[in-house]
């Protein structure tokens, strides 16, 4: 998968630390990246609000063609209320739809997992939670979020009119779903009343939903018969992730839904300060990995925000583009050896810091 090879035999990371709490959550991940791969090259640029206030451009070519030269690339986070006031082209929120458009990172993975010694500190009883292992795929780089035409206008009785466009032409369905189908392959035995790839949107009031349950029941249908399929509306999705969320394996969903749907998965597991994401395009292609949490501003200077979602992306970055299982292995290990022995950040209900908990897993490697 990695594009290294062709390149040289040195892999690189780009680390895009951005704005808020990312800047501090991605220097504990170079701790850890320096133990668990010494030989990686660690680059940095700028991403959202850092990089608009450096060059008055949430992300700028030379950033996005480092980006595409580099193995993968790790952000921190993006956005806050300083830039509120920003054209929306220019916001930090803009930089990393352009980011991930410009790597053309169609699926995104969204794993929501429950490390045991977490079984508490989820809203739901530890009897829904325990043992959770749902993957959610959300798509990327279409949808609502980029669909055209978009803007707000004014009407001729004075009044304003704010307008979005939501499309899905068929291939852009079918590769991100068949990225669902074969995680599903590899997930056996996960889930229970849906074992395979629940595929979620609105077919009852939107286009766009039934043409995307026609795709997902076609590519089904031709190449994945054998893996179990289920649809259902998304807002039927919500609610179960919540009544019974050990049912679901894989969730395949659109850029909107899955955007919703992965932040309420992410509560399940106790703190949205875990998770870790994986953006992925074409193999051969670097891929994109983000912490699923926001720049949370209101703690952003003050080292309280929990790393491990950042250090956890790192992790899929291991696996996924640079091929080093064993690194990765080593991270997911180390990361449940510091929460048995009690290491928690404040969204954890502890009262590590930052820094402390980046040292915890540090000390457990
Ligand atoms: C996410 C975030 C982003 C999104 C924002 C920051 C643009 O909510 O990664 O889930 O909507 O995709
Ligand atoms: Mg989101």
């Amino acid at each position: 998968m990695s594009s290294s090879a062709s390149k040289s035999n040195q892999q690189t990371l780009l680390l895009l630390a951005g704005d808020g709490i990312g800047p501090e959550v991605i220097a504990e991940t170079r701790k850890i990246a320096e133990i668990v791969a010494p030989d990686l090259v660690l680059e940095d640029g700028l991403l959202g609000g850092a990089s608009f206030e450096a060059h008055g451009e949430p992300l700028t070519a030379e950033t996005l063609d480092r980006a595409k030269a580099a193995d993968a690339v790790l952000m921190g986070a993006v956005g806050g209320p300083k830039w509120d006031g920003v054209a929306r082209d220019k916001r930090p929120e803009a930089g990393l739809l352009a980011l991930r458009k410009g790597l053309d990172v169609y699926a995104n993975l969204r794993p929501a997992f429950c490390f045991p010694a977490l079984s508490d500190a989820s809203a739901l009883k530890r009897e829904l939670v325990e043992g959770l292992d749902i993957m959610i795929v959300r798509e990327l780089t279409s949808g609502v979020y980029f669909g055209q035409p978009r803007g707000i206008e004014t009407l001729p009785d004075g009044q304003k009119r704010g307008f979005d466009t939501q499309t899905y032409t068929s291939s852009e369905i079918r590769r991100v779903a068949r990225v669902a189908f074969e995680l599903a392959k590899g997930r056996q035995g996960k889930g229970g009343a849906f074992p395979g790839v629940l595929s979620c949107e609105k077919a009852n009031v939107m286009e766009s939903g039934v043409l995307w349950r026609e795709e997902v029941t076609k590519l089904h249908d031709e190449e994945y018969a054998n893996v179990p399929l289920s649809h259902m509306y998304a807002d039927a999705a919500a609610m179960q992730l919540v009544r019974k969320p050990k049912d679901i394996n894989v969730i395949l969903a659109d850029n909107l839904f899955g955007d919703i749907l992965s932040d309420e998965a992410a509560m399940l597991t106790g703190s949205i300060g875990m998770l870790p994401s994986a953006a992925l395009g074409d193999p051969g292609t670097p891929g994109l990995y983000e912490p699923v949490h926001g720049s949370a501003p209101d703690i952003a200077g003050q080292g309280k925000a929990n790393p491990c979602a950042a250090i956890l992306s790192f992790e899929m970055a291991l696996r996924w583009s640079l091929n080093r299982e064993d690194a990765a292995d080593r991270i997911i290990k180390a990361v449940d050896r510091a929460l048995t022995d009690g290491a928690r950040t404040a969204d954890l209900g502890g009262a590590l810091s930052t820094a402390g908990m980046g040292d915890a897993i540090a000390k457990a490697l």
